[in-house]
């Protein structure tokens, strides 16, 4: 038996066992890593200084910048997405069921999430088209394979919509609607809150954390489902049953399946102590399928209860918005299958070790 508590390196360790992983995303002794915000480019020199997001930081900050947007993502809140959310699946099925099908990541899976995290924070309809095009090259510039210089003009795509979110807040400050942008701006003077800096991280994040990674779940599923067509066939007599097959889906597909901490001092784990200052790496991936935990762990199971999987980790950097790509996948699926699709070639995976998805699936719609 090899111990679930790896050092891998001086200094870094991975931890690959569930009861182990949820102990470390719940335990206070193990923290962020704070880097600091690069400095914007000439080009861009009228943004204000970057300040890191909730992603990277602790308490007292993370608590602060948290419970500014806490309340948008909680289900009751979300409900009046949920109108949106079909009916932009819908368009978007149009013209994917008048083609005939095509590659299911570009024209479904991609834009769906982006375009839900536009209307959410207030991006005017006239400017989605550019809103979308800058999240496909930011998602790019996370993606290895690709050339540097493809990789250069996703960075450069990161700041321009750094530069967007900054001119629209300027103009929302004037102008504000019934949106996350204008609530955070109304905030914003408050002493303590919001500095500009923290607004446009926390825009881009909500942007970033919830985009790719929910077009992963969106794609991954709907591969799986194919491939088990005895779960589609009774996820179609009995659609309630989605709710179950999505937790499924995250937990069998892990769209983040790499998380991380760093030890403040040094923690006894079993028989081994994690010093102080050392880097965890904790294997989302291998925890939901832990046979401790899950039964027959290898096996895609829509009936599986309890599912207390961590694809949304756990403690207080729990996944903001999993309420909010629950509901998503679960409109993007119940849609996407009244029709009866098959595969037309095989999927390529991105070949990114954190972030598990597609690049491509190419479907043809049969009727
Ligand atoms: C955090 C997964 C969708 C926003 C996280 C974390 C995970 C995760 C594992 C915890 C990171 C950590 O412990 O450091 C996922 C998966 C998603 C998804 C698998 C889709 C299938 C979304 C969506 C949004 C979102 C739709 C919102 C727009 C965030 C934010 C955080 C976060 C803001 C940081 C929370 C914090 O640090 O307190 N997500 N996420 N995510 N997620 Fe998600």
């Amino acid at each position: 038996q090899t111990s679930p508590i790896k050092e891998l390196a001086p200094g870094q360790w991975m931890i690959l066992n569930y009861h182990d992983v949820r102990t470390i995303l719940m335990d206070d002794r193990f923290i962020k890593r704070t880097p600091v915000p690069r400095t914007p480019p000439p080009k861009f020199h009228t943004l204000p200084v970057l300040s890191p997001s909730m992603l990277v930081t602790n308490p007292p900050d993370h608590t602060r910048l948290r419970s500014l947007v806490n309340r948008a993502f909680q289900p009751k809140h979300l409900e009046r997405l949920r109108p949106y959310i079909a009916e932009l699946a819908g368009e978007l099925l149009d013209s994917f069921v008048n083609n005939g099908g095509g590659n299911l990541v570009e024209d479904y899976a991609f834009p769906l999430p982006a375009l839900v995290i536009a209307e959410l924070l207030g991006v005017p309809a006239k400017d989605r088209s550019l809103f979308r095009s800058l999240s496909q090259k930011i998602a790019l510039m996370i993606d290895p394979t690709q050339e540097p210089a493809i990789r250069q003009q996703g960075q450069e795509a990161r700041w321009e919509l750094l530069d967007y979110f900054h001119h629209l807040a300027q103009h929302k400050k004037q102008n504000p609607g019934d949106d996350l942008l204008s609530a955070l701006l109304q905030v914003q003077g408050q002493e303590g809150t919001l500095s500009a800096g923290e607004l446009l991280t926390m825009s881009l994040l909500l942007l970033v954390a919830g985009h790719e990674t929910t077009t992963n779940l969106i794609s991954l599923g709907t591969y799986r489902l194919l491939m088990t067509p005895s779960a589609l066939d009774e996820l179609r007599l009995n659609p309630a049953l989605w709710t179950s097959a999505v937790e499924e889906c995250l937990r069998f597909e892990s769209p983040v399946q790499l998380d991380g901490r760093m030890a403040q001092q040094d923690v006894r784990m079993g028989d081994q102590i994690i010093p102080e200052g050392a880097s965890v790496t904790l294997v989302l991936a291998q925890a939901n399928r832990d046979p401790v935990v899950f039964s027959n762990p290898d096996t895609f199971d829509i009936h599986r209860h309890p599912n207390m999987h961590l694809a949304f980790g756990r403690g207080i950097h729990m996944c903001l918005g999993a309420s909010l790509a629950r509901m998503e996948a679960t409109i993007a699926f119940s849609q996407l299958f009244r029709y009866t699709l098959e595969l037309h070639g095989d999927p390529v995976f991105n070949p990114n070790v954190l972030l598990r998805g597609l690049k491509s699936l190419p479907l043809i719609v049969k009727g």
